[in-house]
């Protein structure tokens, strides 16, 4: 009876990615090992070769597959992905290379629930590419946000950011591994916050309740 009464306490959370997942892996490692805890409902991607797949297979999170090749338009595959985000009931979505913007619907649905993880410090090089758009405008520092998803396209209120330097002559490649590790750590680290109630949404500004 406990250990029902403990699991039904438990937030329900989402993971939306479109490739690699490593950010997804640094969350499940820790969901895994009790460190985050909450109920890891699902792991949906617009890919279906994902490497995030493999992951949520080793932990065995399922894995639901709305590939966008599979739908005739955009407003097929939204309303697509608004079901089965629904169906899973989630308190909490975390896209993790996640590279569709997700429709208006569930951004309103899902309001101050969705936590994006993303390779700059916003408001700096929002959207695609980022490690190359600071290397290519000569920042001398970049990092990462986690942010929630608001209306607009990486606009929405900043929970945590980390920052990297950037060393002369540095590739995109070297910038965006030195920036994934500070990912890894500040992602779980807001999902927790979150987890535990211990964030405040004040107007566009975050506090976190320590
Ligand atoms: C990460 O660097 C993440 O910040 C970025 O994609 C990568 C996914 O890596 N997201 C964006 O650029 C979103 N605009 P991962 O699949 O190994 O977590």
């Amino acid at each position: 009876m406990a250990s029902l009464f403990r699991k039904k306490s438990q937030k329900r959370v989402v993971f939306l990615a479109s490739g690699r997942g490593s950010n997804f892996e640094a969350c499940a490692v820790k969901i895994k090992d009790k460190t985050l805890s909450c109920e890891p409902v699902g792991l949906i991607t617009d890919n279906a070769e994902a490497k995030a797949i493999l992951i949520a297979k080793k932990y065995k999170i399922p894995t639901y597959i709305v590939d966008y090749k599979g739908f005739g338009n955009r407003s097929e595959f939204n309303s697509a992905l608004a079901n089965q985000l629904d169906e899973l009931r989630p308190d909490l979505i975390v896209t993790v290379g996640f590279m569709k913007i997700l429709p208006q619907e569930i951004v309103k649905t899902y309001k101050n629930r969705i936590i994006n993880i993303h390779p700059s410090l916003l408001p700096a090089f929002p959207g695609i590419n980022s490690q190359r758009q600071a290397i290519e405008y000569g920042a001398k520092i970049s990092g990462c946000t986690v942010h929630f998803i608001d209306e607009g396209v990486d606009t929405g209120a900043i929970i945590l950011q980390s920052p990297v330097t950037i060393e002369s002559g540095m590739t995109e490649s070297q910038l965006s591994l030195k920036i994934l590790k500070e990912e890894h750590k500040i992602l779980p680290k807001a999902i927790q916050y979150f987890l535990n109630d211990k964030i405040k949404i004040e107007g566009r500004k975050v506090r976190l309740i320590k």
